[in-house]
């Protein structure tokens, strides 16, 4: 299966001089799609993880079946202002502009190791972000695992710490 042709370019989105990566044929596609989630299953199945942190809202589509089909606990990080309890929060730099993650204070015990299921890795700052999120709430990420990879943004070298892989990359 070559996933490369379920990802389309999108010139100038959200922003002019973005090219955005669309992987919505990734997921139109039920044999792409399960490609996708049985490689991220077979990428961690020696990879030793308490729960599975997806960030919206992307990240949610390939993080939960990967929470289901696992039987490990699913942990959103959200956009500011949606999660209703009390939460922690994190400011990050994206591609295209820049913004705040949070997650439930109580969504992680200490010492808990977790794995972030996100679509893309491009400047690595949500990644980023959630490292430092999950490390305020006394856990640690330990991998993250992405659908495509833009490599010309270095997205790895904010990620020396942990297990990063990737399906495509660009
Ligand atoms: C996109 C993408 C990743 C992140 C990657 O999410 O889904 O989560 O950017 O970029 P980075 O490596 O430079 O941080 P976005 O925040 O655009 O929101 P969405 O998932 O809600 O579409
Ligand atoms: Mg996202």
């Amino acid at each position: 299966m070559n996933l490369k042709n379920y990802v389309r370019d999108i010139p100038d989105f959200p922003k002019e001089g973005i090219v955005f990566k669309d992987i919505t044929p990734a997921l139109k596609s039920p044999e792409a799609f399960k490609y996708t989630i049985d490689s991220f299953q077979e990428l961690v199945k020696d990879w030793d993880f308490d729960a599975i942190i997806g960030p919206e809202s992307r990240g949610f589509i390939y993080s939960t079946p990967m929470a289901y089909n696992l039987n490990k606990p699913f942990i959103p990080v959200r956009k500011p202002g949606k999660l209703p309890a009390e939460t922690i929060s994190f400011s990050y730099d994206l591609e295209y502009g820049s913004g705040i993650l949070e997650m439930h204070k109580d969504a992680i015990s200490k010492g808990d190791k977790v794995i972030i299921v996100d679509d893309i890795l491009a400047t690595g700052g949500t990644t980023e972000a959630i490292i430092k999120l999950v490390e305020k709430a006394g856990g640690k990420v330990v991998g993250a695992l992405f659908l495509a990879e833009l490599t010309s943004l270095n997205p790895r070298e904010k990620l020396t710490e942990i297990k990063v892989e990737s399906l495509i990359k660009y």
